[in-house]
């Protein structure tokens, strides 16, 4: 039996979805229901039903956006930092493996080729970088696991949300059998207000960006498998393989849902920054080759998003 954690969130839903979908055995289990982020009650209940595999999508993630945990920081350490340590120890105690539900917003920027040699990028906003992106995508490529998180506290500036989940990944390092799954800018087929595509179509300005993106099912999925397939225990960007820009996936949307009107975009991050956005957005390019190479399949971006598209609800 997998035991799910954070099932009534926006991700748990769409676990609690697949694995219904798979006939994979699930207990879903709610803070309404036992208290879980407090050891106790979550160490009884583990000793009592033992999960053969714990999947963890609870967190704290802020309402309607980011910006939310700016004022929330108490709530966002807790949800992103101890609980998920706490989880790691009682795991390790009772001897049950788990995966982590993290983010890749904990990086900024991407690697740019430059005379042979491979440089870091934090600031995916320079012009050169979405003309290279345009004309040359090859010669952009994203941080893989082996890179340390560069939009952090210990690496900042950052936004308080994107630094307890960085600080979060650190705290459960090395502690029992886990992974860690990195989700980026979850978008699906099915119309909701956390879906990435949805968020697009009703913003009344768009901000412009190049990203990793990761479609949820695929998402949900790969996790499930590196469990079901014994891939090895650690941190995994789970994203659909290649980048995109949001004016980009705007072209998708217009074209595929027939939509005849004119997106209107912030003209500058100093526009959006002094209008929209009280703390700073992590734009990123993932390399999700190490899942991959693990045997886990994943879409490309494009292929994933005129997909979601073409099936809208
Ligand atoms: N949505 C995204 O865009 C996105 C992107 C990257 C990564 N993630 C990560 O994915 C995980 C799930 O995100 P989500 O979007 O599904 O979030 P969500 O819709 O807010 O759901 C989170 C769930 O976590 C549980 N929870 C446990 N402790 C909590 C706390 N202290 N505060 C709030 N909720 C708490 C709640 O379930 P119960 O109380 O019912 O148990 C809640 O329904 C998080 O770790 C998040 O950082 C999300």
């Amino acid at each position: 039996m997998i035991l799910l954690l954070g099932a009534t969130g926006y991700v748990g839903k769409e676990f609690e979805r697949v694995l219904s979908l798979r006939g994979i055995k699930l207990k879903s289990l709610r803070r309404a229901q036992i208290d879980y982020t407090s050891a106790p009650h979550l160490r009884a209940y583990l000793a009592a039903n033992r999960p053969d595999f714990i999947i963890n999508a609870a967190g704290f993630t802020g309402k309607p956006n980011v910006d939310a945990c700016e004022l929330q920081k108490e709530e966002t350490m807790q949800g992103n930092v101890h609980f998920p340590k706490m989880l790691a120890e009682v795991c390790a105690e009772l001897g049950i493996p788990w995966g982590h539900v993290s983010s890749g917003c904990i990086f900024s920027g991407c690697f740019v080729e430059q005379g042979g040699k491979w440089i870091a990028e934090k600031n995916m906003s320079r012009d050169y970088i979405r003309k290279i992106a345009l004309n040359e995508p090859s010669r952009l490529k994203g941080f893989d696991e082996s890179f340390t998180p560069n939009f952090s506290f210990s690496d900042g500036p950052c936004s308080y949300y994107s630094g307890t989940k960085a600080l979060g990944e650190e705290a459960i390092k090395g502690i029992g059998s886990h992974y860690v799954w990195r989700l980026r800018i979850p978008f699906s087929g099915t119309n909701n207000p956390r879906n990435y595509l949805t968020k697009i179509q009703t913003y009344s300005k768009v901000y412009d960006n190049l990203n990793s993106l990761s479609h949820l099912e695929d998402f949900a999925n790969a996790c499930i498998n590196c469990w079901l397939n014994h891939v090895p225990y650690g941190t995994y960007n789970v994203t659909n393989p290649g980048f995109i820009s949001t004016r980009q996936v705007v072209d998708m949307v217009k074209k595929i849902l027939k939509i005849d009107r004119d997106f209107v975009f912030w003209e500058s991050d100093e526009e959006f920054y002094r209008l929209a956005a009280k703390t700073l957005r992590s734009n990123c390019i993932l390399d999700s080759s190490k899942l991959l190479c693990a045997g886990i399949t994943m879409r490309s971006v494009e292929e994933a998003l005129a997909d979601s598209l073409s099936r809208w609800e």
